[in-house]
């Protein structure tokens, strides 16, 4: 039985080294995050995603896969893992793990083949140029690292393909071997009872001379092949889409109900408009790029997010929004990284809780399935100073004690944020207005709506551009009107009759000519 239980879901995204260390190692593992699922399923969320958990040489924090069938021993073991699902499962958690399909890290045992021997069975799992100029189209896109797409390797004698740093050669999906070793990869985590992928950077598999070497329909061919496994050996589990790219781009990766690709796609292009509407205060930015979106077909969602472990990509802006955005969001130089903004949700927004609790609840009613970042629910903070996109992955804040309660090591593999004292899930635990507690509150206030779960999204006229105002439902009936005042000086705003708030706390009736302070928003029941 299907239940397109993903459409309707709050996810969290979890990275296992950031969350508990259990073993005294100083970086975090299975084991530990067992002891931490009751947090997680405080905050009302459904589905954890557990970011790469494999072996790996970790320049790529995990991304760069050289077994795809064991977990990382810093993790533990396949036992823990398999300890870990089944708590979650307890816990009416789901969980999803990463699919890396487009590239395998340098020391996988088939790159270390395919490089040795011009004849090996391994060589044509990857891509070769004796000259490294085909394909010039392409972008990069760890700009600021990688100055080509192609690396030579002297021992192959022949350069490799790699969309990400050299130390990931891109998989060679033109060979159908590829495709079954992916096949069998993906049957030994399902078979195990895992809850469905999160498939990164697949706009990337397939390279055509001519062409960006992006969203190619060889690509979505064998993606829908990858699908119809899911469907007919896995019903009820879900496939998620990582392709940031523009709204008519990402269409095809729900593919058509009768060759579906993805259940759900991330809505990249709404995310840095979120932030660009609050710093301007002016809904523009929100409304067109919604007004962009196609519809997609029956049984996908869109997946909402506000921050990631990457940067805060700003590939899905113009290049004038985007300079914009970097001068508003990370002045200082060492804030930005390829097209993006390295750092976290509340330092973003001045750790002021107003915008705050605004972004948190715009997102959380916006249609599509809201993932949240770990970390983010209680307003932990970045550390610029450490490289790549690590100051948005240091260890999560559990207590005033050492290290922030995440570990007994005497070093951990990243520092711990200085604010820990102050800002950590057992301080905030106490009071009502903390960010841990407004996290819950908004969750569970969206997840008692229908209309904000499931319904359509119908925009109101609110008579000024700094106050968002649109209304949820389902039916044409049962819906809630939310406002948001994306500015810095109070709006006004008349309900034709008396409606409930869900986000005042206790709930309360309000109606007639209302004024929202800066920054305030409001769900109205009908
Ligand atoms: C995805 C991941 C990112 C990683 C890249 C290469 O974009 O989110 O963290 O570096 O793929 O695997």
């Amino acid at each position: 039985m299907t239940t397109n239980w993903y459409k309707e879901a709050v996810f969290y995204e979890l990275y296992i080294r950031a969350y508990k260390d259990s073993s005294g190692d100083g970086r975090g593992d299975f084991r530990g995050a067992i002891e931490k699922l009751d947090h997680i399923k405080s905050l009302g969320v459904d589905c954890v995603w557990v970011m790469p958990h494999y072996p790996s040489p970790l320049l790529d924090d995990g991304y760069d896969i050289s077994d795809y069938l064991g977990i990382h021993p810093d993790f533990g073991a396949l036992d823990d893992f398999k300890a870990f699902l089944n708590a979650a499962h307890e816990r009416g958690l789901r969980v999803i793990t990463d699919l890396v399909l487009n590239h395998t890290s340098d020391r996988h045992p088939w790159f270390q083949a395919a490089r040795r021997d011009k004849n090996s069975p391994h060589r044509d799992y990857y891509v070769w140029s004796d000259t490294g100029t085909e394909y010039a189209d392409a972008r990069i896109i760890f700009l600021d690292t990688e100055p080509s797409n192609w690396t030579y390797d002297e021992t192959a004698g022949q350069y490799f393909w790699h969309r990400f740093y050299r130390s990931q050669p891109d998989l060679n999906y033109d060979n159908p071997q590829v495709h079954e070793e992916m096949f069998r990869i993906m049957r030994f985590w399902l078979d195990m009872g895992i809850d469905g992928f999160r498939a990164d950077a697949v706009p990337y598999l397939y390279q055509r001379e001519g062409t960006n070497c992006e969203n190619l329909p060889e690509t979505h061919q064998f993606l829908q092949k990858v699908r119809r496994i899911m469907d007919e050996e896995y019903p009820d589990r879900v496939l998620i889409a990582e392709a940031n790219q523009w709204p008519e781009d990402l269409l095809p990766y729900f593919g058509t109900p009768e060759a579906p690709d993805f259940h759900v796609c991330f809505h990249f292009p709404i995310m840095p408009r979120l932030f660009m509407a609050l710093k301007k205060g002016d809904k523009t930015p929100i409304v067109d790029i919604l007004n962009r979106t196609p519809a997609i077909p029956p049984g996908t969602q869109w997946m909402t997010f506000l921050r990631n472990h990457d940067e805060l990509t700003l590939e899905m802006v113009t290049p004038e929004e985007r300079e914009w955005m970097w001068r508003q969001y990370a002045p200082d130089p060492r804030m930005r990284l390829n097209l993006g903004i390295r750092r976290r949700l509340a330092p973003l927004l001045d750790n002021d809780k107003r915008k705050w609790f605004l972004l948190n609840a715009l997102f959380l009613s916006l249609p599509g399935a809201p993932i949240l970042y770990y970390g983010d629910e209680i307003g932990m903070s970045d550390n610029i100073w450490l490289p790549d996109r690590h100051g948005c992955r240091t260890p999560m804040q559990w207590d005033a004690g050492q290290h922030a309660g995440f570990s007994d090591a005497l070093d951990t593999y990243l520092p711990v944020n200085r604010d820990y004292e102050q800002v950590n899930v057992a301080a905030q635990e106490a009071d009502p207005d903390s960010y841990l507690n407004l996290t819950r509150f908004l969750i569970r206030a969206r997840q008692s709506q229908p209309a904000l779960r499931a319904g359509l999204l119908e925009w109101v006229k609110s008579g000024s551009r700094e106050l968002l105002a649109f209304r949820r439902h389902t039916n044409g009936k049962d819906g809630v009107l939310c406002l948001f005042n994306l500015s810095d000086r109070p709006q006004t705003f008349t309900l034709k009759r008396e409606r409930v708030d869900l986000l005042a706390r206790p709930q309360m009736a309000m109606g007639g000519t209302i004024t929202l302070p800066p920054y305030a928003c409001h769900w109205f029941r009908n």
